[in-house]
């Protein structure tokens, strides 16, 4: 499995990562109507627009502190996909927050959201990132077990605004990003 940074031609492949496992990861985590209306909605192809956009913006030097990384084992057929950024709640700058970390049901449990993570955390901390959050859905005990098995500790409860439906959320932190990546 390679992790790179993602390019603009992958729009299409992060929708379909991104969709695909969201879908199937927080079925049963939210209420039925709020999962619907996503699979309604929000459609591979609309995710992709919205990558699109994103990709080139960073293409454009306009998201310096933004990291977003695929996994992929066949070149050009992404399976995962990594995005932090900075954490708006820390005024210093220093902590960054995972966005996003989806890899395709058929490919979890291979160690892919693990490399993505790690390499990710390297990433940050190349751009100047000491410290690291993560929001979960409480309701998510498989990734949950996974950023605890990654030296997460629990360190808030918030909400997620799910379309106006507030779904409880976990925050895992490690207040120091050399345990995720020893080496930047
Ligand atoms: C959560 C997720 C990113 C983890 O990625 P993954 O590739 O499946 O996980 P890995 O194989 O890299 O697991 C790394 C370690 O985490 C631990 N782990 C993984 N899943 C776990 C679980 N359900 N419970 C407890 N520990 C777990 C294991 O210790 C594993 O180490 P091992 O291989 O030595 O056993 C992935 O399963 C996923 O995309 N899930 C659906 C989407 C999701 O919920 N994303 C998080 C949203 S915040």
């Amino acid at each position: 499995m390679e992790v790179r940074a993602a390019r603009p031609e992958d729009a299409p492949a992060l929708g379909r990562v991104m969709v695909g496992a969201w879908l199937s990861a927080h079925h049963g985590q939210m209420p039925e109507a709020a999962w619907q209306k996503r699979v309604e909605e929000w459609t591979p192809e609309v995710s992709a627009q919205g990558w699109a956009r994103m990709l080139s913006s960073m293409a454009a030097g306009d998201q310096l502190r933004t990291v977003l990384l695929v996994a992929e084992e066949e070149p050009s057929d992404p399976v995962g996909l990594v995005l932090a950024t900075e954490d708006e709640g820390d005024v210093s700058g220093a902590t960054a927050q995972v966005n996003a970390l989806y890899v395709l049901p058929t490919d979890q449990g291979r160690g892919t959201g693990r490399l993505l993570l790690r390499t990710a955390a390297a990433e940050l901390r190349r751009r100047g990132f000491s410290r690291l959050h993560v929001g979960v859905l409480t309701a998510n005990l498989p990734a949950r077990g996974f950023y605890e098995a990654m030296g997460g500790h629990e360190v808030a409860q918030r909400t997620f605004d799910e379309e106006g439906v507030a779904l409880p959320e976990t925050v895992y932190g490690w207040s120091d990003l050399t345990l995720l990546a020893p080496e930047a």
